[in-house]
């Protein structure tokens, strides 16, 4: 590493968003939209038939069939709707009991461009797609950004400390976008979603190297990489959530864009995790690559970065004296072994207060995705560490080592 190769990435700038399409939450977390015959209706995912724009008469347009929708009470953001004079009911029909909505932050570009832009680049951004909001509620439980005075709370899982994560998890248009490149309705994480946190680099602790994500694992010294490349097949997607800022000099993550469809791992002269993770392995062979070949996506806090998770990346270098925030989740095809055990962490946010917090949308998506199952007799099980069967290994590797 020649000193004037560092820090001379290239920045992707994603600018901020100045318009954003409208959600319409009924009180059981689905989406009002139009089905495809034309008539309003609830969904439990967010695509384009549930985008709304709102006018500048504070009514909600649809932003694919000739429909718009009237506030009742055009100054609250918690109101019942009507549809040419009708009041809609929980179901977004005019049947039963009228019922009160959500008028909430949704994305900058319609779910169909962002797909788009996934599909042809292998990575998609969206900016500023959490509520201000919900990007407080992260900093708070991140100890970050307005709240870098706070001290992080260690005691538990931050999962269960506050309704953000969970939330964030669940976010709608992402999943969407990740379901659709992965072809895969049945998507779960590979571990509990976890908070990242960059502090300034002292210029002698370890970074980590050049990689591609789990399940690939190229670059990782870990056991069980991909062995071959897996073509049209997506066997995972990482989703980052910006929680602060992105910033190149703030320690944003590092890519090479576009190198998903090499299908292969990271050279190992741009110093690959498995080499980086040595003791001492910076201070021979200085920083990994940080050339004009690699790329910085610097983004507005709040915004989601979506990447095939073969794409060639490393953590940033904060070199600025703020903390970094990062929720930072893997989510793979049900096909694939989970990452880790995320059945003790679901478990304790079931008996949290956070979970009481939460709608039934994003109870029912927060379930499907950290409860990872299989076929036992009689039925679907829940997989989660066997404790007993654990300690019989660990008892029988004893023995071995006693022999
Ligand atoms: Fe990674």
């Amino acid at each position: 590493m020649i000193d004037t190769e560092i820090f001379q990435e290239r920045v992707v700038k994603v600018p901020t968003a100045d318009h954003h399409y409208t959600l319409l939450v009924a009180p059981d977390g689905n989406y009002l939209g139009v089905d495809q015959e034309g008539f309003t209706a609830t969904f439990p995912y967010a695509n384009d038939r549930v985008m709304w724009d709102e006018t500048d008469a504070g009514t909600f347009r649809h932003t694919i069939a000739d429909i718009e929708i009237v506030k009742k009470s055009p100054d609250a953001n918690v109101c019942q709707l009507t549809l040419e004079g009708n009041t809609l009911d929980c179901f977004g029909q005019t049947i039963s009991e009228s019922a009160s909505y959500n008028v909430s932050h949704g994305p900058e570009r319609l779910p169909s461009e962002y797909l788009k832009f996934f599909r042809e680049n292998g990575w998609v951004c969206l900016t500023s797609i959490l509520s201000p909001d919900l990007v407080e509620a992260l900093e708070k439980v991140a100890c970050t950004d307005r709240f870098a005075h706070l001290k992080i709370d260690r005691s538990s899982n931050p999962f269960s400390q506050s309704p953000a994560i969970a939330r964030t998890t669940a976010e709608p248009v992402s999943l969407w976008l990740i379901r659709q490149y992965m072809q895969i309705d049945d998507v779960r994480v590979a571990h509990t979603p976890g908070l990242a946190i960059l502090d300034r680099d002292d210029g002698k602790r370890i970074v980590q190297g050049w990689h591609s994500d789990y399940p690939y694992h190229w670059g990782v010294p870990a056991r069980g990489q991909v062995p071959t490349p897996s073509g049209e097949t997506v066997l995972g997607v990482q989703r980052n959530v910006c929680v602060s800022p992105f910033t190149k000099v703030g320690g944003a993550t590092a890519f090479k864009l576009g190198s998903h469809a090499l299908d292969q791992g990271p050279p190992k002269e741009w110093g690959v995790a498995s080499d980086h993770y040595q003791e001492g392995y910076r201070e021979t062979h200085g920083l990994p690559y940080m050339g004009p070949e690699a790329d910085i996506i610097d983004a507005p806090g709040g915004s989601i970065i979506l990447y095939d998770s073969r794409t060639w990346h490393r953590a940033g270098v904060n070199r600025t004296d703020q903390k970094r925030a990062a929720l930072l989740m893997a989510i793979t095809p049900m096909y694939v072994m989970p990452k880790n055990d995320t059945s003790h962490s679901y478990k304790a946010f079931l008996a949290s207060d956070v979970y009481k917090e939460l709608n039934d949308r994003e109870r029912i998506e927060v379930e499907r995705l950290m409860v990872h199952q299989f076929i036992g007799p009689g039925g679907q099980y829940a997989i989660g560490a066997d404790r007993e069967l654990t300690a019989t290994l660990h008892a029988r590797q004893q023995d071995k080592v006693s022999y």
